[in-house]
């Protein structure tokens, strides 16, 4: 769908509809919404009293214009209650919008920008949150279907306004939250994507075609350089697959001078566990699921593609370490040591907790980078379900700003973030009798254990790390993220978060 910017006003704008608004519990509508009310004959007052439409939040109704408005249909739709409203509100009533005209089969509307006027946000951010929502409602992924299915998208959405002077803001606004929308959509398409179809390789030629079309650098170290660093944890847990491992490193300049930056994603192309065999049937969810375990991987590369985009004023640098966990007479077995980048030690007590084995080396690698943070995105632990559920993203780190900054993001973008706690304490779980650590740390605090796992790769940098195993999905159902912008299926989460920290990274923390 194409998103347009234009100078008029709504109540005497042609199209197939026009999309105005309510609060809820307003009797008399005002503003833009007041002006087509009275183009109609008062029919949105007269729906009002009727009862039938309340101004609840996502609410929507259709009304065939009467009496002088040149559209075709009004669309009212629900902001709810205006203390509640903010800039998350707008992306889920501007989703919703959209997917309402897909499902009355429209192929264009107008609407006003929601929140603006009487909701008092700013104009810039309203319309960038207006342009994501949309985007981000109407994905579907389409790829493997060989033929056409489900209804038509519409072509445009019209942004109208009828102050000129704000045109070129809003078309700014329109562009990038086009680009933050794509950012989730890419990271959806890529956890979407069968694990026959992403083996290590081929992520690294989509990650080197997004690099040339958004202006980035691409590097990529296969398994024999690997093997000559000492990068033992990604190369052990490749040896299993007939697919070897990769390790992609890409580089974004936008500041040129002083210290980048790092991202760091998990890039495990499938986990059926390896020799710790994964059940069909996990307590979680079956083991097919376990095709999302590269959403960290394509999460950063989505985020240093919408840097570079957007031009951003930093130096950004995105590893992934990239294997397919598998079983087989190359596996690595429970019970062997293996010594990661950088010359520490890990007794592997579980090949099912592989996520770390292959962070640790990028880790140190991006610690050797000497840059100004490290973040690193996993879809680490199953126990991050149980500490906070399937809505909110555990957060660790070493680093209070840095924390700060991604809970902000977090509660900007509707991506939230919570820290859990990493008492020192707890390292006593993953110590080894017989090396350095160990990959398993017992029953209690998998999440935490796994956090304090990484934290031993580090070094003084300050790290953060964000465990998606539980957001990376929506399921649907009550213990889901219920967003209208976020359908079943991959939620893209935290891409949008990570931009929204790299945005404002040079505001104080
Ligand atoms: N990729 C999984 C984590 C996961 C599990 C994500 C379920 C989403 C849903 C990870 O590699 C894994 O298997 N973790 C183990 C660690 C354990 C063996 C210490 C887990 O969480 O069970
Ligand atoms: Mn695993
Ligand atoms: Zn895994």
């Amino acid at each position: 769908m194409k998103i347009e910017v234009k100078v008029g006003d709504i109540a005497d704008w042609r199209d197939e509809a026009v999309v105005v608004n309510l609060f809820k519990g307003v009797k008399r509508p005002g503003g833009a919404t007041g002006a087509v009310d009275k183009a109609t004959g008062r029919a949105i007052s007269k729906l009002i009293e009727s009862g039938d439409f309340q101004g609840k939040f996502k609410e929507v109704a259709v009304l065939p214009a009467a009496g002088g408005l040149p559209a075709k249909r009004v669309m009212i739709v629900g902001l709810g209650e205006r203390e509640k409203f903010k800039l998350d509100r707008i992306r889920e009533v501007s989703g919703k919008v959209a997917l309402h005209a897909r499902e009355i089969g429209l192929k264009s509307f107008s609407t006003i920008v929601h929140g603006a006027g009487i909701g008092g946000l700013d104009i810039r951010e309203s319309t960038e949150a207006m342009a994501e929502g949309a985007l981000l409602a109407l994905y579907r992924y389409t790829r493997y279907k060989t033929s056409d299915e489900g209804k038509k998208d519409p072509e445009v959405m019209t942004i109208v306004t009828t102050e000129k002077a704000r045109v070129g803001v809003m078309q700014r606004a329109v562009e990038s939250g086009a680009v933050i929308a794509s950012a989730g959509n890419m990271v959806r398409d890529l956890v979407n994507m069968p694990s026959n179809d992403k083996p290590p390789q081929k992520l690294v030629e989509f990650a080197s075609k997004v690099a040339k079309e958004s202006g980035f650098k691409c590097k990529v170290l296969d398994e024999k350089q690997m093997v000559e660093m000492g990068m033992g944890g990604v190369v052990a847990v490749g040896k299993g697959s007939e697919e070897p491992p990769r390790f992609l490193v890409l580089e974004y300049k936008g500041a040129r001078r002083g210290k980048p930056i790092v991202l760091v994603g998990k890039g495990i192309t499938f986990d059926t566990g390896g020799i710790s065999l994964k059940p069909q049937e996990g307590p979680l969810g079956p083991i097919w699921e376990m095709r999302h375990d590269m959403a960290g991987m394509a999460t950063v590369l989505a985020t240093i593609s919408a840097a570079a985009r957007l031009k951003l004023p930093l130096d950004i640098i995105a590893l992934a370490p990239l294997a397919e966990n598998m079983p087989s007479g190359h596996a690595q077995r429970p019970g062997d040591v293996l010594q990661m980048y950088g010359g520490k030690t890990v007794e592997v007590l579980s090949t099912d907790a592989e996520g770390r084995l292959i962070l640790a080396d990028a880790l140190v690698f991006a610690e050797k980078l000497k840059p100004q943070a490290i973040v690193d995105v996993a879809t680490l632990t199953g126990t991050a379900v149980y500490a906070l559920g399937k809505r909110v993203t555990p957060v660790m780190g070493n680093d209070r700003k840095l924390i700060r900054r991604l809970e902000k993001a977090g509660m900007e973008t509707g991506e939230r973030v919570w820290e859990l706690p990493m008492f020192e304490e707890y390292g006593e779980q993953i110590k080894s009798d017989l090396a350095d650590l160990k990959n398993t740390g017992g029953k209690s605090a998998g999440c935490i254990t796994a956090g304090m796992f990484l934290r031993q790769f580090v070094g003084d940098t300050p790290w953060a790390h964000l465990d998606i195993a539980g957001t990376v999905w929506v399921h649907g159902g009550p213990e889901s993220i219920d967003k209208t912008y976020m359908p079943k299926g991959p939620s893209g989460v935290p891409a949008r978060l990570l931009i929204s920290m790299l945005r404002s990274w040079g505001r104080k923390a």
